[in-house]
């Protein structure tokens, strides 16, 4: 690996602890304006300090971030088909790498849809992008998108994620599951796991990130179980405590109540 891969490869995965907090907020790019992500600019500005990366497509990035964050990029760079379409998997690169570049990513991130329709275009996609990243030293994260048919279990999550590994990926993104050691053991790269829809208590999604933890997982690449919380900062603080301080599911409840009496009392001064 060479040393510029290495370097935006470090700012995906802090080298420290070999762990991250990556915030989600590409959802618009297939969802539109999905609840609590309805004003980019908005949702991000308080949640961007406590993130060690953001995950955005470049029509957000360019509009609602400000350029002179020194949080890393995660551009996604795949899409082109709405939640209204024929078929979520139908994805192709939406991106070249030299606007990558341009915008400053130090990761691109596509979606696959293993067992999909489209399954063959997105894994053509992923090794075209590995190739493109190869070039010019930009780690690619692998999204193993799951399609409305298709089960989120440890046998269907491992086939995922080790086929991502097997065509280059650098890092992977997937969802936690029952036996998720299993899918841990069979994949070579660093997984991270999103968060999918709101959960309705707080607790489960510290949970969540605990046992992915736990069971070897590299770290969260979160959205809607932050900022469609009713306290997003609290959140992204007690998530932070489980990834980067090994806090259990407790202690992470206890900063996010913490964080929470804080902010309702400073809005009452
Ligand atoms: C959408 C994505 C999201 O970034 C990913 O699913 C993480 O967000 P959430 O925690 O809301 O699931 O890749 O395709």
């Amino acid at each position: 690996m060479d040393w510029g891969m290495k370097n935006r490869t470090s700012k995906v995965i802090r080298p420290r602890d070999g762990r991250c907090v990556m915030l989600a907020v590409d959802h618009g790019y297939f969802l539109g304006p999905t609840e609590g992500l309805e004003v980019p600019s908005k949702t991000i500005r308080p949640l961007l300090s406590y993130a060690d990366s953001l995950m955005v497509t470049r029509g957000v990035l360019r509009t609602s971030v400000n350029p002179s964050t020194d949080v890393p990029i995660v551009l996604r760079v795949s899409g082109g088909s709405s939640i209204v379409g024929e078929d979520l998997s139908n994805e192709i690169i939406t991106n070249s790498v030299e606007d990558a570049i341009r915008l400053n990513a130090i990761c691109l991130a596509l979606s696959i849809f293993v067992g999909s329709k489209y399954e063959h275009q997105t894994l053509s996609s992923l090794a075209k992008l590995v190739d493109e990243g190869e070039k010019y030293g930009i780690p690619i994260l692998a999204v193993t998108a799951v399609g409305k048919e298709m089960s989120r279990d440890a046998r269907y999550l491992s086939l995922a994620c080790r086929v991502a590994a097997e065509l280059g990926a650098h890092v992977v993104k997937t969802y936690y599951c029952e036996n998720f050691e299993k899918v841990v053991e069979g994949c070579p790269l660093p997984i991270i796991i999103a968060g999918g829809k709101k959960l309705s208590k707080e607790s489960d999604v510290l949970e969540l990130a605990y046992n992915a933890i736990r069971k070897g997982a590299s770290g969260v690449d979160m959205g809607r179980n932050i900022w469609q919380s009713d306290c997003p900062v609290a959140m992204i603080k007690a998530l932070r405590a489980i990834v980067h301080k090994d806090s259990d599911v407790k202690e992470a409840h206890d900063i996010l109540l913490k964080e929470k009496n804080r902010e309702s009392n400073s809005i009452k001064l």
